[in-house]
């Protein structure tokens, strides 16, 4: 069936600083409610408080704070056992995963698109006893502990990951922590930066759950982008990202040699299968013969 456009059935009514201050006071202590939010701002519709606790996450670093333990948790335990030297921590925000990179590799490459994270970054690179370094108006920013260095580049991932492709700079695992899916550019971040390791965060589970056919159908390069991909319960959708990010890795080159086969060796639940997202590490080889990588995928 064809989508319809997405539109608003009310007149967006904008945030005053205060109506923001209150909710972000809220959010800071409170889990998402939306009976109550609903009723701290009446007039509002849902998906416009939910829009607006979203931003106000990200931009505040409150953004999956109920499991950030079982993340960092997730990202020492794949240090520990992958031992990499260089990391590229593409959508590092205010770098709660980096400094935990930081505990066995000697470089860590970071980058994020929003500014105010710069901020943030800074705070977590003081505790974790990192100092920052003038580098003039350098691209990337340094910070170093010792032996350790860290930098962080302000902008898009793959701006980043096209800089450290130009400087031909080494990279063993890529962290991929975004919020929402970082699928269309998968095949990019591959053939640039030649990795051994993913870490990789599916927030497409959102988008599950709120039944975004529309997002769904957008982000699955690997299905036939006129099928509408619901009905789907947790574990298709799993299945189905496992499937999604083996063929980008397949499909990255035009030579099949020049492509990736990716092996899921670990992943974990964070906040749980029916509210949180799935943090899956990949080991990256080279594929074998076209025909077994394709009977392989066939099979999921
Ligand atoms: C889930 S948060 C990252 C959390 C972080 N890994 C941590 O554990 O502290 C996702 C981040 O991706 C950033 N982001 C979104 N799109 C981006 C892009 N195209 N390039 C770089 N960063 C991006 C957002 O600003 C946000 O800070």
């Amino acid at each position: 069936m064809a989508l319809e456009r997405r539109k608003a059935n009310t007149i967006p009514l904008s945030w005053s600083p205060e109506d923001e201050r209150l909710l972000l006071k809220y959010l800071k202590k409170e889990s998402f409610d939306a009976q109550f939010l609903m009723e701290l701002f009446p007039g509002r519709t849902l998906p416009g408080i939910r829009s607006k606790v979203r931003k106000l996450r990200i931009k505040h670093d409150l953004f999956g704070e109920s499991y950030r333990d079982q993340k960092e948790d997730f990202t020492t335990q794949i240090a520990r056992k992958v031992k990499p030297k260089h990391v590229f921590d593409a959508y590092a925000g205010a770098g709660h995963q980096t400094f935990k990179w930081t505990t066995v590799a000697d470089v860590v490459y970071a980058s994020d698109i929003m500014k105010s994270k710069l901020k943030q970054f800074e705070k977590t690179a003081r505790e974790n006893k990192f100092e920052k370094v003038n580098t003039g108006d350098c691209l990337w920013k340094l910070f170093t502990n010792g032996d350790k260095k860290v930098f962080f580049f302000m902008g898009d991932a793959l701006d980043a990951a096209a800089d450290l492709k130009v400087n031909k700079l080494r990279i063993d695992l890529v962290d991929l922590d975004t919020c929402g899916s970082t699928l269309p550019i998968l095949p990019t971040l591959l053939v640039l930066l030649k990795p051994r390791h993913i870490v990789i965060t599916h927030g497409e589970f959102h988008s599950m759950r709120f039944k975004r056919e529309d997002v769904l159908r957008r982000l699955f390069l690997h299905r036939d982008i006129s099928k509408n991909p619901f009905p789907m319960d947790v574990e298709t959708m799993s299945n189905e990202l496992d499937k999604a990010v083996k063929i980008a890795g397949l499909r990255a080159h035009n030579e099949t040699t020049d492509s990736f086969w990716l092996d899921l060796k670990e992943e974990k639940w964070l906040g749980g299968k029916f509210h949180g997202m799935l943090r899956r590490y990949y080991k990256v080889s080279k594929p074998s013969a076209t025909a077994d990588c394709i009977n392989e995928l066939s099979k999921i």
